[in-house]
């Protein structure tokens, strides 16, 4: 077969990198860690779509009363349906109100160039938050090209190809449970 005639690679879940089970427990240390570093006033939690749904609506549940939490979400494309990024970054979705004044929280299920965050917080520092704040689930730090101020993160790993707890190949796998490697598979 030709480079012309070749198929795009499918990728299905592979071996288990984080269990339910790990994931459920460093989640809720992390917002453990969120809201003893958090003053009252409340807190804006930030998702940014699709990725963050899951991590987020977990993160935020494991959030004390105290912390007044109000979510949101934004949309911003840069991927597509590719494993790499294009480093094109479009907002599809912006929040619904004012952040001036706010402590915000941007929630990412994961940080790989930087790229994607490095442009939200410089948009989201425009608006005059009080504070804005980071939270990433997972960490490719080897893959960063941008310097970007991560003050939450579940796990670092290497660079391989993920999937599930939010994080998909082509839109599929982002509801399962728990993360795993992408596998090539031949079909
Ligand atoms: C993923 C992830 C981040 C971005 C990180 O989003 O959710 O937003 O890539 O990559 P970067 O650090 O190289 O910029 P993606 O565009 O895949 O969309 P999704 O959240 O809908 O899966």
């Amino acid at each position: 077969m030709d480079e012309k005639t070749k198929a795009a690679p499918v990728y299905r879940p592979g071996r288990v990198l984080f269990s339910e089970r790990e994931i459920s427990v460093r989640v809720r240390e992390l917002a453990e860690t969120i809201a003893a570093e958090t003053r009252g006033g409340g807190l804006l939690v930030v998702g940014i779509l699709n990725g963050a749904a899951i991590f987020l609506s977990d993160l935020a549940r494991c959030m004390p009363l105290e912390l007044d939490v109000q979510i949101d979400f934004m949309s911003i494309s840069s991927y597509g349906s590719a494993a790499q990024t294009s480093g094109t970054v479009r907002v599809l979705k912006d929040l619904g109100g004012d952040i001036a004044g706010r402590d915000v929280l941007v929630v990412e299920d994961i940080i790989d160039t930087g790229l994607t965050l490095s442009y939200l917080l410089d948009m989201l520092k425009t608006r005059r938050p009080a504070s804005l704040r980071t939270c990433v689930l997972l960490d490719k730090s080897a893959r960063r090209e941008v310097a970007v101020k991560v003050d939450y993160r579940g796990f670092t790993i290497p660079d391989a190809f993920v999937i599930g707890y939010g994080l998909d190949w082509a839109g599929k796998w982002r509801h399962l449970p728990d993360i795993r490697a992408a596998e090539p598979w031949a079909g």
